[in-house]
């Protein structure tokens, strides 16, 4: 993907004041150390004293206004937006815990973990309610025939969720958020943690507990139980939203992307779509047994 820098679709100036200067031992606010853990921008994301760079994109403007509201409403679940560099690169807060990133440790396989991330969604979406999004350009969202009642995450996966002591704490990386709904973010996150996918892709202790998982993820979510009805369907069409994207970024021969999906990727998420249709029937009923 072209990583943009500041252009005519960003203001030139963050409306904020210059950055503060940042703490820490003597040199660390200048060293820029990459992160692991995504691929959109793998790379490209650093840290830099408790600051991190990451590029911007054509919908930052809006991505930063919701951030701003989030931290204007007190939430503490999510990174702080700081400003734009002269690099032209969003500055975000360094959250300090570790991201789940794969190969998952043990720590992000239990159920407590998932629990959390269940609670942190519902918190981050409490928070954002009284956001007003109509002036921004967001990315393209969920189909509305599943509403477009609030700004859903859209990427709520392990690396996208920084967690200390084996606790969700903060959501990062908002550049998918955009106009959705509870239940999408919702299809997405439990698709993600339970994980529903090919039981053969889940060499792990969460083997042969996706169902039993999934509800546990709804229950402490607390989604109410008329909006669990054809749950299995808005998973799947969460699923192919999210293999669309991932496919074309590969098909147009994004750097990691490329070896993420022709490497196994796409044969995974393959598995999973057909797993996934054959269980809609078993996934609806569980969903609806469970509240
Ligand atoms: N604000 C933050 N606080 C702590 N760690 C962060 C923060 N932002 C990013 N990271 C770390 O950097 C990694 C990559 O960041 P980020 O998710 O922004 O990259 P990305 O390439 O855009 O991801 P994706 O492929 O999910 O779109 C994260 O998985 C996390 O480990
Ligand atoms: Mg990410």
């Amino acid at each position: 993907m072209t990583h943009h820098r500041r252009g005519g679709w960003y203001p030139g100036r963050a409306r904020r004041p210059a950055l503060s200067p940042v703490p820490g031992p003597a040199g660390s606010d200048t060293v820029e150390v990459p992160l692991p853990g995504g691929l959109s921008n793998a790379g490209h994301v650093v840290r830099r004293g408790d600051t991190v760079r990451r590029p911007m994109r054509p919908t930052s403007l809006a991505t930063h206004a919701l951030l701003r509201h989030l931290e204007e409403v007190g939430f503490e679940g999510a990174t702080r937006f700081l400003g734009v560099d002269a690099n032209g690169r969003e500055v975000d807060s360094y959250i300090p815990g570790d991201a789940a990133i794969a190969p998952l440790p043990a720590w992000a396989l239990t159920d407590e973990a998932m629990v959390s991330v269940a609670g942190l969604l519902r918190a981050y979406h409490d928070a954002q309610a009284t956001f007003d999004p109509s002036p921004y350009r967001w990315p393209l969202g969920a189909p509305k025939r599943f509403g477009h009642t609030l700004i859903s995450h859209n990427d709520p996966c392990p690396d996208n969720v920084v967690f200390r002591d084996g606790r969700a704490v903060a959501l990062i990386d908002f550049d998918l958020a955009s106009p959705g709904s509870r239940l999408w973010d919702v299809a997405c996150a439990a698709r993600l943690w339970s994980p529903l996918i090919d039981p053969a892709d889940v060499p792990d202790p969460r083997h042969g507990r996706a169902l039993q998982r999934m509800c546990l993820f709804l229950d402490a979510y607390g989604l109410p139980a008329r909006e669990r009805a054809d749950f299995a369907e808005v998973v799947l069409t969460a699923y192919q939203w999210c293999y669309d994207l991932v496919a074309r970024q590969a098909a147009e021969g994004h750097a990691s992307f490329v070896p993420y999906w022709f490497g196994g990727g796409a044969a995974r998420a393959n598995r999973g779509m057909s797993w996934l249709e054959a269980r809609r029937g078993e996934i609806d009923a569980a969903v609806l047994s469970s509240e």
